[in-house]
């Protein structure tokens, strides 16, 4: 079924100047991306799109992460597009990603903090609220 997800470049995907391979990765499953743009992200903001994660001990961190510079957030549309993303992404841990996805050939854990490069929203009811958070209520999908 044709659905839509949102999507970030994370800073370490940018630093590491991943996000031209990625992009490729992107067209090449079959998916277009819209609504691509840069957005400095707030600490608020980033504890309302990780609010399933903000009492976790490593939180601190990964806040103060999302929020050291720009990031670059779109919106991913095609067939299954929020599984389709989430394949290419690959798993949360770099370590335990397989290789051929975006997390196991460009992501690292380093002095023991996860640097994944890139989001996915990971249910089409994630990508609805997501979408609605960083974009405000004028973009919306199906
Ligand atoms: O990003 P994904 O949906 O795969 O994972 P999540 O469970 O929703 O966690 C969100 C983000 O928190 C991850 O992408 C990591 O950046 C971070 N995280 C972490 O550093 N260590 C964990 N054990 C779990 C999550
Ligand atoms: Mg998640």
């Amino acid at each position: 079924m044709k659905q839509s997800t949102f999507m970030i470049f994370k800073p370490d995907s940018i630093e590491g100047n991943h996000v031209q391979p990625i992009i490729e990765r992107i067209f090449n499953a079959g998916l277009e991306i819209s609504h691509f743009k840069a957005v400095i992200a707030t600490p608020e903001l980033i504890e309302q799109h990780y609010a399933h994660i903000a009492d976790k001990p490593f939180f601190k961190a990964i806040e103060d992460f999302m929020v050291k510079g720009p990031l670059y957030i779109a919106i991913l549309t095609g067939e299954d597009a929020v599984n389709t993303w989430r394949g290419l992404m690959g798993a949360t841990n770099p370590e335990a990603a397989e290789q051929g996805t975006i997390r196991g050939d460009f992501g690292y854990v380093k002095n023991g903090q996860v640097f994944n490069m890139v989001h996915g929203s990971d249910s089409t009811d994630n990508a609805k609220r997501e979408i609605e958070l960083w974009y405000g209520k004028d973009v919306t999908i199906d």
